[in-house]
């Protein structure tokens, strides 16, 4: 699928109002500071979620806090450093989340950029759907977790701004506000409907429905060989670091 085409349905099958009372949830969001993952943050703690967000740059993370904190009246958001280039920074953000002590309920793998728009991106976001797939086939059979993929749509964020991107206006005119951005992302963590119906696996595409993958992203023997290569490569590049 080319991540950035993709059309927006009239109708909006999930939305804000959807969302359920999250009171003693606890989530982290990756990339919470910018786009869809800061209107993805705000509103899971507008529902009264303990919110963190994880995000490189302290001082733009640690505004967006204290700015969804004043918009949304919790106290419960709060800044863990994260660089994702770093698997050093991964493994220090893992354990001090661990730390805490805290449960976890909902996990917003959000982050990411375009480096080079085209093949490297694309690549990247097959290997998002890839990985999630795998991960439940590996891991959360018969449990109550549910992973999923999804598309947030076109959507008019920094990261689709950028100067190198120059976008057209035409192009940049069929996209959609951070706020409708959120909602799929937003409806794969909260919706009571996922765990209803069991979506496993499942791609979803604005605004909540279930999206059509391609066929590379149906390749179960694909998923595997890239969860193998990726764990031999963190395990190699770990022992290096010792
Ligand atoms: N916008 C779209 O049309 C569109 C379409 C399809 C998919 N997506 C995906 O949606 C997600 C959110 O994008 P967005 O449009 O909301 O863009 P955005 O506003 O640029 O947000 C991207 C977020 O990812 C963070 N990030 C980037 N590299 C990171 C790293 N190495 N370590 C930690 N955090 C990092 C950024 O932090 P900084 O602020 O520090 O850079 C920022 O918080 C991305 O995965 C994007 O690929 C977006």
């Amino acid at each position: 699928m080319n991540p950035l085409v993709i059309t927006h349905s009239e109708e909006k099958h999930f939305n804000f109002d959807k969302i359920p009372d999250l009171t003693g949830k606890v989530a982290i969001v990756t990339g919470g500071n910018s786009g869809i993952g800061y209107v993805t943050c705000r509103e899971l703690a507008r529902k009264k979620s303990h919110v963190f967000l994880l995000g490189r740059n302290i001082e733009k993370v640690q505004a967006a806090v204290e700015t969804i904190k004043s918009e949304t009246g919790n106290q419960d958001v709060e800044f863990l450093h994260l660089n994702l280039k770093s698997l050093k920074s991964v493994k220090e953000c893992a354990e001090n989340f661990l730390a805490r002590n805290l449960p976890l309920h909902i996990l917003i793998n959000n982050a990411g950029a375009i480096t080079r728009p085209g093949q490297r991106y694309k690549q990247s976001k097959l290997a998002n759907i890839l990985f999630t797939d795998e991960f439940n086939r590996r891991y959360l059979e018969g449990e109550q977790v549910y992973s999923n993929s999804l598309h947030p749509g076109l959507v008019d964020t920094p990261l689709l701004r950028r100067n190198d991107l120059s976008y057209s206006e035409t192009f940049m005119s069929s996209s959609i506000s951070p706020e409708d951005g959120a909602i799929t992302a937003l409806y794969c963590a909260t919706s009571p409907e996922i765990e209803e119906k069991n979506y496993r696996g499942r791609c979803f595409v604005p605004f909540g429905i279930e999206g059509k993958k391609s066929s590379y992203a149906e390749d179960d023997d694909l998923a595997k060989r890239l969860w193998e290569f990726t764990e031999n490569l963190i395990s190699e590049k770990l022992s290096q670091k010792k």
